[in-house]
């Protein structure tokens, strides 16, 4: 059994810290992406407070293909460059967005989301995949949950 439970006032370094050691521990000699992909969006979603959809988008044949995932059903084929996380795709580049009604392109795949984090993960210099998180609060996210996040994408890159 796995309980990754974290007290509520736990600091967004130490709760990141915890979530990349889990990640890592968990993923360790499995080659199975798809497994890997789906543990680590659940271990997310029990380690980041205040969520509505956590999860992977792969880079495929040059569009981004939903992967594992925790909420509700989402878009599946996402075009570079569009909404936050084709954002996140094309650029290279971690995507923070307070307020999703004013990112222009934004992608709604659930009504309830407010803000939205995506970061890409690399391999080799290249963009694979994207963590996407999304909150049903406007500007729940900060430097540090992007700073966390991308930290926990450099971790599990060869593993997905
Ligand atoms: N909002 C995203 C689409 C994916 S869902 O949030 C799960 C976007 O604009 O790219």
């Amino acid at each position: 059994m796995f309980d990754f439970a974290l007290p509520d006032d736990t600091s967004d370094e130490e709760r990141y810290r915890e979530l990349a050691n889990a990640a890592d521990a968990l993923t360790q000699g499995e080659p199975d992406s798809v497994a890997n992909m789906a543990n680590l969006a659940a271990l997310i979603w029990s380690f980041v407070p205040r969520l509505n959809w956590a999860g992977f988008y792969r880079m495929i044949d040059g569009e981004l293909v939903l992967g594992p995932f925790v909420g509700r059903p989402a878009c599946i084929r996402i075009p570079l460059g569009q909404g936050v996380c084709g954002s996140a795709a094309a650029t290279g580049e971690t995507q923070l967005v307070a307020d999703v009604h004013a990112f222009p392109g934004h992608i709604a795949c659930d009504a309830a989301s407010r803000s939205e984090l995506v970061v890409p993960v690399l391999r080799d210099g290249n963009v694979i995949a994207v963590i996407d998180l999304d909150s049903p609060e406007k500007g729940r996210f900060s430097a540090a949950d992007a700073q966390g996040l991308e930290g926990l994408a450099a971790r599990i890159a060869s593993r997905i």
